[in-house]
């Protein structure tokens, strides 16, 4: 039996977030640049987000790119950039025919030009698409995103949209980059590093945590299926006492 065939279809978690971490030291370990690295990081990509499409994951998210990023050496935001661009272009078709609709969460005005334009254009393309959701976290950290959602709702308020009896964590839900999408069950890292990096820090208050010290470039779908099958056989008590989840 394989183990996708082991994993229990009703308990397929619906909303999966991924660190992607340890380009780099991959590529440092094949004896190559950084770039290296992340370029090969767009294949396991692609072998996950199959293996997301493969199980019934309807929401995969992908930190790509941190707002800390920016503060890489320039040669190294560049070619990443520039790898956003080349990817988005050349699997736009291809997610297409794989039903995948794409989306981003992050500061989409501080991205280059370039990328910015590409992608519209692919959210556009891919709009249609009802299969898995695709949600590339790009200069996204999660303090940011907090930041701007107190300040539109200080906005509101100040314009009487709002009262503030009004702000719930509803509300706060709804004025975060990810509103409309429910929160992850499930928060993959690789590369052995145990933290969470300014990453949906709201939307991940009841995530199973899953890490693991395979490599970005080393993980694949069977990787995928093995943290699902970790996190369904987790039990999952929101507080509640063992014996009240048991009955
Ligand atoms: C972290 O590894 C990885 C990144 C900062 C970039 C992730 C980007 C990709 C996988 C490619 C583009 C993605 C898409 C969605 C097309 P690191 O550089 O921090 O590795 P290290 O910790 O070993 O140095």
């Amino acid at each position: 039996m394989t183990l996708k065939e082991k994993l229990n279809t009703d308990k397929i978690p619906q909303h999966v977030a991924i660190i992607m971490d340890g380009n780099g030291r991959w590529a440092a370990m094949h004896g190559n640049e950084r770039f290296f690295g992340h370029e090969q990081g767009v294949e396991s990509v692609r072998s996950v987000l199959e293996g997301a499409s493969e199980i019934g994951i309807k929401y995969l998210t992908l930190y790509a790119f941190s707002t800390e990023n920016w503060s890489r050496p320039k040669a190294e935001v560049d070619a990443l950039m520039g790898l956003l661009v080349h990817a988005i272009n050349a699997e736009t078709e291809s997610l297409k025919k794989k039903n995948v609709k794409l989306s981003m969460i992050g500061d989409f005005d501080s991205l280059p030009d370039e990328v910015q334009q590409k992608l519209e254009w692919s959210i556009n393309e891919l709009k249609d698409c009802t299969g898995v959701n695709l949600i590339l976290a790009l200069s996204y950290s999660s303090k940011w995103e907090i930041t701007e959602a107190i300040r539109k709702i200080a906005e509101d308020v100040q314009a009487q949209k709002l009262k503030t009896e009004d702000i719930t964590k509803e509300l706060i839900d709804k004025y975060l980059a990810t509103n409309g999408i429910p929160d992850p069950e499930l928060l993959i890292r690789t590369s052995g590093e145990n933290r969470l990096s300014n990453f949906l820090l709201w939307q991940v208050a009841y995530s199973e945590f899953y890490f693991t010290p395979v490599l970005w470039p080393d993980f694949t779908k069977e990787h995928l299926f093995e943290a699902v099958y970790d996190y369904q056989n987790r039990e999952r008590r929101f507080g509640k006492t063992s014996q009240q989840i048991v009955s």
